[in-house]
């Protein structure tokens, strides 16, 4: 069941798009609606956009106006977020449900608008309200409007390739069941590649991506991972890959066995299909399976897929036999491979070129240190509680368990509504210190607070972030994703943040850019960047569980001096609650 992804014909094969100086707007229609689809012989209705499963792939150019009129046809709300479009003073266009909309309720519609200015490669987009992640989501690809800066920047053909969960149940039960009891979420069925589990579940053989590669040829696979709860390894047997990209910011490019990615998080790879071969033409699997740093019962299973080469017609004519054995990727690296993760973060670099270069803040007017903590609440009476020891489970920044408010952040800030759905105050540094990533869980009060507290800073501040880890319940790796800002990820380490040994450390050179930091299990990572857009911006870990249990805040940019600085006003057609 191969698709191909063949986009816009020749000029995929030129690498990018002509350069046109006019702006031009991409208009798109999403609908969403339910569709029934079958995998792992379950059927169950899905929530999509346009019936398609994972959702249709935009394209746009570097520089373009998009427009993309959603129409909710299902009778609960949605949202969506284009996750890591900068959304430069149009935060009412970015998503997140009650944090900058009030949800699109069934009947309704609105359209995101909104320009993609100096950003190129892949990213994501997905509904961004409860776990419908899980099914609506898709590529948001960015050409850009120069030539690649890797070698060779042109290639044969461009291959969105999404990692996904597929649960057999329905995906809102599941968070319900999980918000009901407060305990863990149940792990889904199987992973999947762009939609598809691939032959390692029990009847998914048919539902399995396979792609038809040409020999000696280059492609650029644009790698998603648009999973609910799981970091993934990603290998291609008997080939390496070499990465170009993150986020769509280009990297040094390097060559690589295996990618760590988190939920949130993008790579573009280069796959040189240069594996020898005289008589019958090979077939490599592609596989994905998660990256464990959890204590908690999750999903341990690997999706696969294939690359097929084409038959080599000089050689012999006979047609390559049928189904090949799977010969699982060596080069996949173990579930619990953390410096396999830690080697692979170290090698990624801004690419800092003249043309390209890596705006890292120097210096900084503020350091904000952020704890995250998985939490345990105690069981009030009338509740059952089945999270460890008969609690519920929440998580925390700062010991700040975050409540979504009624209405949206971003709508109550702009009007100045002083009884209003959250305030300013959240606390720069961890209430407590102590030993955050060696004290014994057991022994702690794992108690949260719970409110709406933000994160307020003036136009322009250039911000450092730590974000440090702690071994309440148990040490994880978390993937930090910070709305309307890329930023720079300055250092990351194990163990307790000490700005006193650590400063010192910081790569300001050619840090990588991103929009989504894996913070390393047990340890911390430094982020740095200029808030220098005007708006309400949603800070949370993308792993939705957690989302879910409050490990979130806001970060409020107020507006600058120059109107050029100021939020723009909301749009006519923004959803009200
Ligand atoms: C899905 O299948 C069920 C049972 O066959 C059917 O009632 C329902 O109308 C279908 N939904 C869609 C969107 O096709
Ligand atoms: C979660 O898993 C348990 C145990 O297998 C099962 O009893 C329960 O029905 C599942 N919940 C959902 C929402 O599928
Ligand atoms: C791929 O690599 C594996 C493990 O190194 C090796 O056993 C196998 O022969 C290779 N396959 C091909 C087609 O070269
Ligand atoms: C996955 O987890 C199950 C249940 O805990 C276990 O039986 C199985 O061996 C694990 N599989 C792998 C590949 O680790
Ligand atoms: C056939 O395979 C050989 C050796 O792998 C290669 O050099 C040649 O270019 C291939 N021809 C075609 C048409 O792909
Ligand atoms: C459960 O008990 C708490 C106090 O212990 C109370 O505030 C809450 O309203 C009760 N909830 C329900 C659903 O009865
Ligand atoms: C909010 O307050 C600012 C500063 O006082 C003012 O300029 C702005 O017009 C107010 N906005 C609204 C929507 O009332
Ligand atoms: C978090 O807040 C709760 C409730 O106020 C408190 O009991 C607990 O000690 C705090 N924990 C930390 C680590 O600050
Ligand atoms: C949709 O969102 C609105 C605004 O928050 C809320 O009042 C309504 O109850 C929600 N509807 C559903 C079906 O959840």
């Amino acid at each position: 069941m191969g698709r191909c992804y063949l986009l816009f014909g020749i000029l995929v094969l030129a690498g990018f798009l002509p350069s046109s100086s006019l702006t031009t707007t991409r208009r798109f229609q999403f609908i969403v609606e339910w569709k029934n689809v079958t995998r792992l012989c379950h059927t169950k209705a899905l929530l999509t956009v346009n019936g398609e499963y994972p959702g249709p792939n935009i394209a746009v150019q570097e520089g373009d106006s998009v427009e993309i009129k959603v129409t909710n046809s299902v009778a609960r709300n949605t949202t969506i977020h284009w996750h890591g479009i900068r959304q430069l003073r149009t935060g009412w266009a970015d998503g997140p449900a009650y944090v900058t909309q009030c949800p699109i309720r069934g009947g309704q519609s609105y359209t995101y608008k909104f320009s993609v200015i100096n950003q190129r490669g892949t990213l994501l987009w997905h509904a961004h309200l409860s776990w419908q992640r899980a099914s609506v989501h898709g590529a948001f690809i960015i050409y850009p409007r120069m030539p690649y800066p890797f070698s060779p920047p042109l290639f044969e053909a461009q291959i969105p390739i999404i990692f996904g969960e597929w649960w057999n149940a329905d995906i809102d039960a599941v968070e319900n069941e999980m918000m009901m009891y407060g305990g863990g979420p149940n792990s889904s069925d199987a992973y999947t590649i762009n939609g598809l589990p691939g032959p390692l579940y029990p009847c998914s053989n048919k539902d399995t991506f396979i792609q038809t590669v040409e020999h000696g040829k280059t492609y650029l696979l644009r790698l998603i991972n648009a999973a609910l709860n799981d970091e993934l390894f990603f290998a291609v047997a008997n080939h390496t890959l070499t990465v170009v990209e993150i986020d769509a910011v280009y990297t040094k490019p390097f060559i690589t066995t295996a990618v760590m990615i988190a939920p949130g998080q993008t790579t573009n790879v280069l796959l040189n299909t240069n594996h020898q071969y005289s008589s019958h033409a090979p077939t490599f699997a592609m596989a994905a399976r998660p990256y464990l740093t959890s204590v908690f019962p999750f999903d341990n299973s690997t999706t696969i897929g294939f690359f097929k080469y084409k038959h080599n017609t000089t050689m012999s004519t006979k047609k390559t036999t049928t189904a090949t054995t799977i010969t699982m990727p060596h080069n996949l690296p173990r579930m619990e491979d953390t410096a396999f993760a830690t080697q692979f973060a170290d090698k990624l670099r801004s690419l800092a070129s003249a043309q390209y270069p890596c705006n890292v803040p120097k210096m900084v007017d503020k350091r904000v240190i952020i704890a995250i903590s998985l939490n345990l609440q105690d069981c009030t009476a009338n509740q059952t509680c089945k999270g460890y020891n008969g609690k519920r489970f929440y998580a925390s920044m700062n010991n700040q368990s975050f409540i979504r408010p009624p209405m949206s952040l971003l709508e109550g800030y702009y009007r100045n509504l002083t009884t209003g759905p959250y305030s300013t105050g959240f606390p720069e540094k961890p209430p407590r210190t102590f030993d955050y990533t060696g004290v014994d869980p057991l022994t702690e009060n794992m108690n949260a607070e719970f409110g709406t507290k933000l994160l307020a800073v003036p136009y322009g501040t250039k911000l450092e972030i730590v974000f440090q880890d702690t071994s309440f319940l148990n040490v994880e790796n978390h993937p930090i994703h910070v709305h309307g800002h890329n930023f720079f990820i300055v250092g990351r380490g194990f163990g307790n943040f000490d700005s006193a040994k650590h400063l010192g450390q910081y790569n300001l050179v050619d840090p990588p850019e991103r929009n989504t930091v894996a913070v390393p299990i047990g340890g911390w990572a430094v982020i740095r960047f200029k808030a220098d857009n005007p708006g309400v911006w949603f800070i949370h870990c993308h792993l939705e569980e957690h989302t879910s249990w409050g490990l979130a805040t806001g970060l409020i940019v107020y507006n600058g001096p120059d109107p050029s600085q100021w939020l723009l006003p909301p749009p006519q057609d923004l959803p009200e609650c």
